[in-house]
């Protein structure tokens, strides 16, 4: 049985269709972090958390490097609809190690508009770490409003709403173990 098979998991209510079982997923983050370890050389490797969505992915991949890392997490506040690009961003939860000097790993679970990661990075490089690479484990280029791409992205998806492997409606779904399209009408 491979984990979050469609055929062996009954899916919640709300879920419409997986696009991503579990087998499919721990397949791209195992070749994920070989490119990003390739990619990275002798550096030591800072990975810097955006929660919650991207705790387990984080969490996944951190696992499948080679090389010892350094994981930190921050939580950005909530900014609604806000149709501005955020310069100077607010946390509820800020990193508690010092980045400086150091490479970073940004990861977060996906990438929409573009406005959460491109204001993340300003951030962070206010912080003067020696570089900054992305990853985002889907990318959904349909509805970018600012001009980034990752550096490393896990799938490329239509323009769907999609929930679980940390992702979430609502807070809920995060801990499904595949990722899929909820079908918002029969959500109560
Ligand atoms: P961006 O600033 O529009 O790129 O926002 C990205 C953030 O929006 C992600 O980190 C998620 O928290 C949230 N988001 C965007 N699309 C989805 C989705 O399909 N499912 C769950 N969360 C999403
Ligand atoms: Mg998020």
């Amino acid at each position: 049985m491979s984990k979050g098979d469609p055929k062996t998991t009954q899916l919640p209510d709300g879920i419409d269709s997986i696009l991503f079982d579990g087998t499919a997923i721990e397949n791209r983050v195992r070749d994920l972090a070989k490119s990003i370890s390739e990619d990275w050389g002798s550096e030591g490797l800072a990975i810097v958390c955006v929660l919650t969505g991207s705790l387990v992915f984080t969490a996944d991949l951190a696992r499948k490097f080679p090389l010892q890392v350094e994981i930190d997490c921050l939580r950005m506040e909530s900014y609604g609809n806000q149709s501005i690009a955020i310069s100077d961003p607010r946390f509820s939860a800020p990193l508690k190690n010092n980045i400086e000097g150091k490479s970073v790993l940004l990861v977060d679970d996906i990438l929409d508009t573009g406005r959460t990661l491109s204001s993340l990075i300003s951030y962070l490089n206010r912080q003067n770490p020696s570089s900054i690479r992305t990853c985002v484990l889907l990318d959904k280029p349909a509805r970018r409003e600012v001009d980034i791409e990752a550096d490393f992205v896990g799938f490329t998806i239509p323009d769907k709403f999609v929930v679980g492997y940390g992702l979430d409606y609502a807070e809920r779904f995060r801990a499904l173990p595949y990722i899929a399209t909820v079908d918002l009408s029969k959500i109560q």
